[in-house]
């Protein structure tokens, strides 16, 4: 893959670069959620500004059905002007992502500035990798760009079909740092090597999984996912959320790598995630009763193991429980902070998934506490499960 620092800095000098982004964040009346994936992709947005670049940021926001300004892309814009500071010419903002307007910005761009283009998927032709559009797309720069980790997993305008039509195509920053990570655990992880797993679908990690479980040292899986093996192994499970199409799987995972698996041996259990009076259950969980999250012998264990990785890799993926409800926080905070005690003893950790960022941000644990927080959300396991990725397909090719 080339990067940035294989083109010399004055060839970035007064050219456009096309830059795709993933700017895929959560948005409420106008007010941005979490801004990790805005933050992660600034190292790409000033090194190519500080080169004299005229750069383009182009991003999808959701999965609008046409032209819906629910999924502008405009607040994005108001952010990046407060993350790249004052002092600079705000972000420019084009109301589409291609037509005339575009033009009228890129004349009167200067070297350095930023444009940030409309919502890419406001057109249907981007996810369809329609040809013209991808044409239109790649007329507007000089340079392909993708920092786009997250949305790599795609075949679509911005991430496949315009990137082709570049003579340079570049991987960005974070995009680099993403595969250095998550290549380290699926070709070769540090050891020991352990695995928390958690959340509530197995389907989706199936892949990443059949990948990883060879290379493990340990697994220690809570979440839903928990009582799917549980269940699998013959115990009672109550009314905890099971995953029954998957339970063939989780069955053969457990005859090929059971003695590396670790399971909860007690849960804090309720009839319902809104009962306010929870019970501690060890063992089977009784029917009427459902596990939200693990209980405090498991937690204690599993906070030991994670925690006593021993310079090893750690890569956690999915919450323990119900964190989102205060009972049943417990088990993913103590993960979160034996995370960031493996990190300081010298581990290198890694974190997936939206839900896990947000678990460790309730935890108190920070961003540098952590070795390495994926943008990616589906792409992350994909990649994990080593499936192609046509966004680094095209950076491969060169
Ligand atoms: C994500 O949030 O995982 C990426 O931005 C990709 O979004 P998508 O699943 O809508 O393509």
């Amino acid at each position: 893959m080339r990067t940035l620092s294989d083109l010399e800095d004055s060839q970035f000098h007064g050219k456009r670069v096309f830059v795709r982004v993933d700017f895929n964040v959560s948005i409420n009346n106008g007010c941005i959620g979490e801004d990790y994936r805005i933050r992660m992709s600034l190292p790409t947005i000033e090194y190519l500004s500080k080169r004299g670049a005229k750069v383009i940021l182009a991003s999808h926001l959701g999965r609008p059905e046409g032209h819906d300004q629910k999924y502008s892309i405009a607040p994005v814009a108001k952010r990046l002007t407060d993350i790249v500071g004052r002092s600079r010419p705000p972000i420019r903002f084009a109301s589409d992502c291609v037509g005339i307007e575009i033009e009228e910005h890129l004349d009167k761009m200067n070297k350095g500035d930023i444009l940030l283009l409309e919502n890419l998927r406001f057109h249907k032709e981007e996810e369809t990798n329609d040809p013209e559009f991808s044409k239109k797309l790649a007329s507007l720069a000089d340079i392909y760009v993708n920092d786009a980790f997250s949305t790599s997993h795609r075949k679509h305008s911005s991430t496949y079909g315009a990137a082709w039509m570049f003579d340079i195509r570049l991987a960005g920053i974070n995009l680099i740092k993403e595969v250095k990570y998550l290549s380290m655990i699926r070709e070769n992880p540090i050891r020991p090597f352990t695995i928390v797993l958690g959340g509530v679908k197995i389907k989706d990690k199936i892949g990443a999984l059949e990948h990883l479980l060879p290379n493990a040292d340990k697994v220690i899986v809570g979440g839903a996912a928990a009582y799917t093996f549980l269940k699998a192994k013959g115990l009672n499970t109550g009314n905890s959320i099971i995953d029954h199409e998957h339970i063939q799987w989780v069955e053969k995972a457990l005859l090929s790598y059971g003695d590396k698996i670790l399971l909860p041996t007690d849960h804090v259990c309720a009839s319902s995630p809104n009962d306010t009076s929870v019970t501690m259950v060890s063992g089977d969980i009784p029917d009427g009763m459902s596990g939200f999250d693990i209980g405090n012998e498991t937690v204690e264990r599993y906070s030991a193991e994670v925690g006593s990785n021993g310079g090893g890799a750690l890569f956690w993926n999915g919450p323990m429980g119900m964190f989102e409800v205060k009972a049943f926080s417990n088990g993913t905070i103590n993960i979160a902070k034996s995370m960031a005690l493996a990190y300081w003893r010298g581990s290198k950790t890694l974190i997936g998934g939206g839900d896990t960022l947000e678990a460790m941000k309730r935890a108190g644990v920070a961003e540098n506490e952590v070795s390495h927080v994926s943008t990616g959300g589906g792409a992350t396991l994909r990649y994990l499960a080593g499936d192609e990725m046509p966004g680094l397909v095209i950076l491969n090719h060169y």
